[in-house]
This record gives structure tokens, C-alpha cells and sequence, in this order.
């Protein structure tokens, strides 16, 4: 689209992306107004109304039961999760939804990385291969161990970390893989499992975006040695902090569980003071956490199909905006979570660049961002 070119209408057609995205999310799209019954045809960014007159109503969605269950915590003083009651339920219900044997419920997606990390025994000298484009917290995780981020280049299509561009950056001191599932869309996880096998290198999927995503026959999350998931308050699923780590491997289920229970493994009573050898912390989800995630999950199949069918008609019509370029799915993937709806503007074809275009979209009360920053040491840049 022409800078010359920007009528009402054909801007909404382009911009009307992000909104789109927020849908995505579990929004509603009604209150979007449809630029036929706009009142003039100026952008808000150049003075126009706001397309969003009604606002977009908010994420995440109860499902009508977590009022019940929290006051069930509440009132029969349950309330730490080693009392074995909600959170212990959810554990159950999320590795079944997954086809995973072990769930670790733990309070965020950054603790369930560092117990993960902790329990394949990360420290000082090992080098960790993950994605530069990603929330900081992925390299937190690593840095909480003293061992070395070490970054992989992304796939621009995709926005996904490139395997072959991670294969090249493997050195004698790699001692683990951490692809991200940026966006909730899948990383090429057949070439990842390929390269840990040869390489004798355990995966560890940052899948904290990517709730019920799929690549081929697996949930993203239980391809790898484990997977880890946020429960924060803008994820698929949320309680408004929270996470969980999932994994097939018994004795590395029950070491992720010491971690993050100050090394007291699954079962104590609460007078059994044996500890497991592990470099360990409380990292527990409080019960009334696992209450409100035991309600959530009534709606997350639901929402994570909404989502497929909305993405892929959203890449269908903004592939055919010149300018516009939806992020590549791999062939692999079966269900992206679509946690965020992600593309690239070209600014030579689309006429704009892109923080005009988000600014462009934000003032018309469409949520949209230009993306994460830099995850180095620096000065914070975009
Ligand atoms: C890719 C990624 N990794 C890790 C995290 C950390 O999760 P939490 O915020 O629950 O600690 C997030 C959360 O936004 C994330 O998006």
C-alpha cells in the first residue's frame, strides 16, 4: 500500500492484522467496527476515530468454576501444594491432555526452566544453544546456572531458531538444546531431535508459548527431553503466574520435582526430612493457583482450535496484502497455539514501515508490538 494511497478503508484491511491477533487470543471481535460504518475515513493516527470504539474485552476468559474452586481451597485450608490437592489435579489433567507421563506444576515458566535446567545438572563451562529471539527469560534460566547462552540465529521466514544455524554453533561444551516455540508456533523439531541424537544432547523445549500447539502426531512440550510451559497471566492457559514443566523420564520427573521442592521428592510425609541431591529451591504453585488453572482448562481445546482455524484464515487473507508477510509454518506443524500472530511488513512494498504501522494500529486501539528486544547485556534496544 502507497503512502499516497491510505483511505479508511484500505488501511483497516491491512491493519486490521493485529486486531485480528488479539482474536486470536480468545477476544471478542465483535466490538471491532467494521470500516463500512465508520464515520470518516482518516486513520486515528492521523485524527481519524478509533476503530475499536467499544474497546476489546480482555484475556484471559473465565470458564465459571474457578470461583467455586478457590473458595473450596480456601475454606478446607489447603492451600500449599504439598497437601496433594488441586495443583496435584492439574498435574494430571495437563500431562493427560498432552500424552505426557509426568507434569511438574511449579509458579512460572522461568522457575519450571531453571528446575528443568538444574535436574540435567547446567553449571559453569557448559554452553546452552537457544534462540536470540525470544522473551529474556530463556536466557535467564541459563545465566541462574553460570553456564553460557550461546545463540542461534532465527530462521527469518519462520521467526523459529534455525536447527542447521544451531548445529553449526555446537562446540565440545554444549551440553544441552533449548529451542523456542516462539509465538507458539513450532521450531523444526525433527531436525532438533535429529541433531541431540547424533550429538548426544538432551532438548529442552521452551514451549511457555505454545499450550496445545502440535507438531505432527506430539504436543509441542513432550517431543524433547522435556518441555516447559508459563501459566502468566497473558498465556493460552493462565492463573497469573505460573508454570509447569512436562516429561516422559521418570527419574528426571522426580529430580525437576526435588529442584523445585527444595530436594524433597514427591510422597514425603510432612515429617520425612530425606533429601535428594540437587542443587534445589521452592519453587511450589500455591493451591489456589492450581484451583483456577483446574477451572481454565474447560476451555483451552476449545480455544486452541478457535485459534487454528482464525490464524490460518488470517495468513490466508494478509498473504495476498503486498507488503504483508505472515511468519512460515513448517510442514510439520499440525496445530500452531498461535499465542501471537506473527508477520513481517516489507516497507518498500507496503508503503509503511513498521513501528508507523504498529503505532499506526495502537492508535486505533488494536493491541500490536514491534516484537522482543535485544537479549544481550546492552543497553536496552529494539
Ligand atoms: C518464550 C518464553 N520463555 C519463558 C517465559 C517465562 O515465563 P514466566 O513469565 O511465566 O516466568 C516466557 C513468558 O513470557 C516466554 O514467553
Amino acid at each position: 500500500m502507497k503512502k499516497d494511497n491510505v483511505s479508511r478503508r484500505n488501511f483497516l484491511a491491512a491493519s486490521g492484522v493485529a486486531g485480528l491477533g488479539a482474536f486470536l487470543n480468545g477476544y471478542t471481535a465483535t466490538t471491532l467496527v467494521a470500516s463500512d460504518a465508520l464515520p470518516d475515513d482518516k486513520p486515528a493516527i492521523l485524527g481519524g476515530k478509533a476503530m475499536t470504539l467499544g474497546g476489546v474485552s480482555g484475556w484471559p476468559i473465565l470458564q465459571g468454576n474457578e470461583e467455586n474452586l478457590l473458595l473450596e481451597v480456601l475454606n478446607t485450608k489447603t492451600w500449599c501444594r504439598t497437601q496433594n490437592f488441586k495443583v496435584a489435579e492439574f498435574e494430571k489433567t495437563y500431562a493427560a491432555m498432552n500424552g505426557a507421563k509426568h507434569c511438574i506444576a511449579t509458579n512460572s515458566g522461568t522457575s519450571s526452566l531453571i528446575n528443568t535446567l538444574a535436574a540435567l545438572e547446567m553449571g559453569p563451562g557448559d554452553e546452552v544453544i537457544t534462540s536470540p529471539y525470544t522473551f529474556v527469560a530463556t536466557i535467564n534460566c541459563i545465566l541462574a546456572h553460570y553456564a553460557l547462552p550461546v545463540v542461534a540465529d532465527v530462521d527469518i521466514e519462520s521467526f523459529q531458531i534455525d536447527p542447521a544455524k544451531t548445529d553449526a554453533a555446537c562446540t565440545e561444551n554444549t551440553a544441552l538444546l533449548l529451542p523456542v516455540h516462539i509465538g507458539g508456533s513450532p521450531a523444526d523439531m525433527d531436525t532438533f531431535l535429529e541433531i541431540g541424537t547424533r550429538r548426544k544432547l538432551p532438548v529442552v523445549e521452551d514451549a511457555c508459548q505454545a499450550h496445545l500447539g502440535k507438531w505432527r502426531d506430539k504436543n509441542l512440550g513432550t517431543i524433547g527431553t522435556a518441555g516447559c510451559f508459563s501459566f502468566q497471566v497473558t498465556k493460552n492457559l493462565s492463573c497469573g503466574d505460573g508454570g509447569a514443566v512436562l516429561t516422559n523420564d521418570d527419574t528426571l520427573a522426580e529430580k525437576i520435582y526435588a529442584c523445585h521442592n527444595n530436594g524433597r521428592g514427591r510422597g514425603l510425609t510432612s515429617s520425612d526430612f530425606s533429601y535428594h541431591s540437587v542443587r534445589a529451591r521452592n519453587n511450589r504453585m500455591v493451591e489456589f493457583a492450581g484451583a483456577v488453572l483446574c477451572a481454565q482448562t474447560a476451555g483451552i481445546e476449545k480455544y486452541a482450535e478457535m485459534r487454528q482455524e482464525n490464524g490460518m484464515y488470517l495468513n490466508k487473507l494478509l498473504s495476498e496484502i503486498p507488503g504483508i508477510v505472515p511468519a512460515k509454518l513448517y510442514s510439520g506443524v499440525t496445530r500452531s497455539a498461535w499465542h501471537l500472530y506473527m508477520f513481517r511488513i516489507e516497507k518498500e512494498k507496503f508503503g509503511l514501515d513498521r513501528d508507523t504501522f504498529c503505532n499506526a494500529l495502537l492508535a486505533e486501539k488494536i493491541p500490536c508490538s514491534t516484537g522482543y528486544g535485544a537479549v544481550d547485556w546492552g543497553k536496552y534496544t529494539k
